[in-house]
């Protein structure tokens, strides 16, 4: 659809919804000043040109605004660069906690950043206010620290998550798509693991993410809220903080050994995992953001590869594409971590239309090439502060 279609179909209802619109935009139909504030994202006040016109957000031509929380984190950006690529309207919310202002930087002009803490009640509520979708990926999202820390923790993830449900219905936001986790099959299911299965959270941070999805079906039950869970199942690939002791082990193994230093396999490394590369969670999100609601509200679907993989042979995929020369050393296994992972994701495929399009070798390859300009941009800039 051309400009002037978009325009002329924007103009047939009284008032239309509108956040972001270039200033170019209005100038080719006879405005030369667009008023657009990113603190009132739904109003705007054109003037010249027609004469003064305020728009409101009603009306069937409204646009959706989708609020993504932990935006600055990996998951995040990832989905918010996948809504702005698309034209979307994007409130970012994050409380940079582990998330990266550089993460947005590419996208920092074409979205409404809001720093806010999710256990802050009246701000999240105010950043649910005129959204439509809510993609809820802000967390502190490590088994270990839930070990060490568990009330932070608890206090991000539970608190966080109810904040953001009561937001959402206070604000009649139509949808909330929630970044689950596979944790909360634990280790006693035979595999795969299949949506109906009975939960076994053994960490904090599984009962954590398993308390947020069923709150999320009593939001659909009792209040009508649409609501979608993803338990994702090792997410990996670019943007991934590698840096921190809780980082996930992609992230650091790709990392670590193209800096020439060795990581540490925690247990036996037969553990497996269904490691996912990120844009099939980009691609599953946005779907479960679209889909209708009788197929997908009050739901909780899988979102993995389907193709486990040990930890060992994980090692020798990322030592073959990184160079690296070095057998694995093993460390003693990591408290609350489950054996193994493995999802059935017919759920998933069925209602959602969702498919791994990137799979693990693919995924490995861009993530390590993404490492690797990394690693050769920060050695570039220390021999520079060197000179
Ligand atoms: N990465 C995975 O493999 C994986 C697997 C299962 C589930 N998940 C879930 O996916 C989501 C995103 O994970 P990620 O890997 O991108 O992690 P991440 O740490 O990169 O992103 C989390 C973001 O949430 C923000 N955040 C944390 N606490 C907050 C708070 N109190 N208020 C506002 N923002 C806060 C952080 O600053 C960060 O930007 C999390 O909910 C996590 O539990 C991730």
């Amino acid at each position: 659809m051309g400009k002037m279609d978009e325009m002329n179909k924007m103009w047939r209802a009284e008032f239309a919804y509108l956040h972001w619109y270039d200033e170019f935009w209005f100038k080719d139909f006879g405005y030369s000043k667009v008023e657009c504030s990113l603190a009132h994202p739904l109003i705007a006040v054109a003037t010249e040109g027609w004469g003064t016109r305020m728009l409101s957000p009603v009306g069937e031509n409204r646009m959706a605004v989708y609020l993504v929380t932990g935006a600055a984190g990996f998951i995040g950006s990832w989905l918010t660069e996948a809504l702005v690529e698309r034209g979307d309207t994007v409130r970012a919310l994050d409380n940079f906690s582990t998330g990266k202002r550089e993460n947005l930087a590419p996208w920092r002009d074409k979205i409404e950043m809001l720093e806010v803490d999710l256990r802050d009640e009246q701000a999240v509520a105010k950043a649910c206010e005129g959204v439509e979708i809510i993609f809820h990926e802000g967390a502190i999202p490590s088994v270990p620290l839930s070990v060490k820390d568990p009330r932070t923790s608890h206090t991000a993830n539970i608190d966080g998550t109810f904040n953001l449900l009561e937001g959402a219905r206070h604000a009649k936001v139509k949808r909330v798509v929630y970044a689950a986790s596979s944790s909360a099959y634990g280790n006693k299911n035979p595999l795969p693991q299949r949506e109906s299965m009975l939960p076994g959270p053994l960490s904090p941070y599984a009962v954590q993410k398993l308390v947020g999805e069923l709150y999320l079906h009593s939001y659909w039950k009792m209040y009508g809220l649409e609501t979608v869970a993803l338990r994702y199942f090792n997410i990996f690939g670019p943007r991934q903080a590698p840096d921190s002791p809780y980082s996930g082990v992609m992230a650091k193994f790709a990392s670590m050994m193209l800096a020439g230093e060795q990581p540490t396999i925690h247990g036996d490394g037969e553990q497996s995992r269904d490691f996912t590369y990120i844009e099939n969670v980009v691609q599953a999100n946005l779907k479960a953001a679209a889909a209708p609601a009788d197929k997908v509200a009050g739901r909780m679907f899988n979102c993995a590869c389907g193709e486990p993989k040990t930890l060992n042979e994980t090692y020798r995929q990322l030592a073959k594409l990184t160079g690296y020369k070095n057998p694995p050393q093993y460390g003693p296994p990591r408290e609350g971590d489950i054996k193994h992972s493995y999802a059935d994701i017919s759920a998933a495929r069925e209602a959602l239309g969702y498919e791994p399009n990137v799979d693990f070798l693919e995924g490995l390859r861009r993530t390590v090439a993404w490492y690797r300009e990394q690693h050769v941009a920060g050695s570039r800039s220390t021999a520079v502060a060197r000179a």
